[in-house]
């Protein structure tokens, strides 16, 4: 969703922005702009579509050293030039960027309207840059405080005023908004990825707080003005991993790092001796782990099909009952909130406005919430009881994919563990750890048979829709891969349990229509077997993912993709990265954005 990047300093700000606007582009946008100011002067460029559209018009050597940039998703108003950020007030004297949606603006726009202010702009933004002039008394810092507690919704905001040259005024509530220290000079950004080019010494800036930003340092203050001590951070991601380093797409590299990625979810998390899991994270005793009676994930996007998944590991391996729940869903039903129940909230991005609402309402009814996140720093770890790591490094697609490998490695650990307190035994938690080890070398193993699904991609990218069926665990999988399909190639696709498959979407069926069948050799194969064959009888094609050695499926379906024979606990890490890379090649020959797919967001911080 919508970017912030603000810069302070001794060097030209233009360039500093336009780059950072550009490491922005993953969370989604569709237009851009910036403002720098020199000599007292205010000027914004702005426009819809890329960054590249943006450069155009601004000039090369643009003077003024201080300056915000803001590339928008919009939510109200059309995409066009007058509605991207910045957006400043009637005498160009205040340039603002906003993140969030300001929920009275309508009402705050009318009272400006009859005091005689005229807007130009169908944003909910515009309001602020208005507030903030109409408040100005000389102090941009008191007149921002006022501002922003007029507003009802989120911000993350980062606002300058023509009069008080080298200064940035950043606030939040509720769209992160993150400081970088610099020598001598400072950024502002809607996350890391904005800054790490130029610093790895970061603070996060909390809701509540506004910071006023110069080049030789920063003040950090409540909405009362009392002063509020930071802690400096570092960053602990290398400026190569949001590079491609070699790769056409983002994507691509970050479904081909997946074994490392794996690998180091696992790390220093294992506990040979004693066969079982370590998770400090979660900041619980063993007797807190021990009282646990019930687990409920919740989670939006592809996280959400990670704890789905989750659910099953957890009720099958460690006998705990666990239910998984959208958290937009959860979030408006007034749930019950039950003793001895943990509750896991997922987020690659750790800021899904819908996961972190629904985590802050169940602590409000007094709930345990660990985080499940990739993001470190970010509000969902933040602001959770505990939790886990998942260290995929950035995720820089829109589409995820080793984050949900990593997320079901954190997940996995933690069913090690509750299993292992429960009846697993010592040998058999060896033997669980020693299926999870082999995980990264399998994942390997599947990755250098891309070249099949490539061709697959061909025969089957016409296809106007697919459908991905598969049962027990493989049957999030499932859901995984038609999401991932329709996110990038826009081919609609629907994820089904294979069992379910009578019950309504037979009436698909057709030559046209192809059926992906997830067909481990597990104790459902059978079952799916016969799924196929109804397909087949009603000339349906049929696409398997089965595992090397299985003839029989591979003699039924059309078309076979076959993953390293392992045990059955670990098919779904096998089942998933096929999944991944038939959407990726299918998007590939439809021409497809991949990485930026059309109208979605990698971080989706509004409900
Ligand atoms: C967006 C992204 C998805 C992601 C979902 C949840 O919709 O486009 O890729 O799965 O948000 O994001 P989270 O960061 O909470 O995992």
């Amino acid at each position: 969703m919508c970017g912030i990047i603000g810069y302070c300093g001794p060097r030209p700000a233009a360039p500093i922005l336009i780059e950072g606007l550009k490491r922005l582009e993953y969370r989604g946008y569709d237009s851009a702009g910036i403002c720098v100011a020199d000599h007292e002067v205010l000027t914004v460029f702005k426009k819809k579509g890329k960054i590249a559209e943006l450069r155009k018009v601004v000039p090369a050597k643009l003077p003024g050293c201080y300056g915000i940039g803001h590339t928008r998703w919009a939510t109200h108003g059309e995409v066009n030039d007058i509605n991207a950020h910045p957006h400043v007030d009637e005498k160009n004297d205040i340039a603002i960027v906003h993140n969030g949606i300001i929920e009275n603006y309508t009402s705050l726009r009318e009272k400006l309207e009859e005091e005689g202010h005229v807007f130009h702009t169908q944003t909910d933004s515009e309001v602020i840059a208005y507030l903030i002039a109409d408040l100005y008394e000389g102090d941009l810092e008191r007149a921002v405080k006022q501002a922003v507690q007029l507003l009802k919704g989120t911000y993350g905001i980062v606002c300058m005023h023509r009069n008080e040259p080298g200064l940035l005024i950043g606030a939040r509530n509720g769209s992160p908004l993150v400081l970088g220290i610099g020598d001598d000079e400072m950024f502002l950004g809607s996350d890391v990825t904005a800054i790490i080019a130029h610093t790895k010494q970061v603070v996060y800036v909390e809701d509540g707080e506004v910071v006023a930003v110069r080049a030789d340092g920063f003040i950090t203050t409540d909405l009362r003005d009392r002063s509020v001590d930071k802690k400096v951070e570092t960053i602990t991601w290398e400026l190569q991993e949001i590079e491609k380093e070699g790769f056409d797409h983002f994507m691509q590299k970050e479904i081909f790092e997946q074994s490392q990625t794996i690998l180091r979810a696992l790390q220093g998390r294992l506990d040979h001796e004693n066969g079982t899991g370590k998770l400090d994270g979660l900041n619980m005793s063993k007797q807190e782990l021990h009282s646990i009676e019930r687990v409920k994930i919740f989670a939006a996007g592809t996280s959400y099909h990670a704890g789905l998944l989750a659910s099953y590991l957890l009720e099958n391996i460690a006998r705990i009952p666990c239910t998984t729940e959208l958290a937009s869903e959860l979030r408006y039903r007034n749930p019950l909130v039950e003793r001895n129940t943990v509750y896991f909230a997922v987020s690659q991005s750790g800021e899904t406005a819908d996961t972190l609402y629904a985590m802050r309402e169940l602590q409000r009814k007094g709930a345990r919430v660990l985080g499940i996140c990739n993001v470190v720093g970010s509000t969902i770890p933040r602001e959770s009881d505990g939790g886990v790591y998942i260290h995929s490094g950035p995720e820089i697609a829109v589409a995820s994919t080793k984050a949900f490998t990593s997320q079901l490695t954190a997940f996995y650990l933690f069913t090690l563990l509750m299993a292992r307190m429960r009846h697993m035994s010592l040998d058999q938690g060896r033997v669980f750890i020693r299926h999870l080890e082999s995980v990264p070398d399998l994942v390997s193993a599947t990755l250098a048979k891309a070249g099949e699904l490539k061709v697959l991609a061909k025969k089957y990218s016409v296809a106007q829709d697919f459908l991905f069926l598969g049962r027990g665990t493989n049957y999030p999988v499932a859901l995984e891969g038609a999401l991932k399909l329709k996110e990038i190639s826009y081919i609609h696709a629907e994820g089904y349990s294979a069992a379910e498959i009578k019950h309504g979407p037979i009436a698909l069926i057709n030559e046209k229509t192809p059926s992906l069948f997830l067909v481990p050799n597990d104790s459902l194969r059978d079952k799916v077997i016969s799924n196929m064959k109804e397909v087949k009888a009603r000339k349906g094609k049929v696409i398997a993912i089965s595992v090397e050695g299985d003839n029989e499926v591979a003699d039924i379906a059309d078309d076979v993709f076959a993953v390293p024979a392992a045990d059955e606990l670990i098919h779904p890490f096998l089942m998933v990265v096929p999944l991944q890379l038939l959407a990726y090649y299918c998007a590939l020959e439809l021409g497809r954005d991949v990485d930026q797919p059309r109208n979605l967001a990698k971080s989706v911080t509004v409900e």
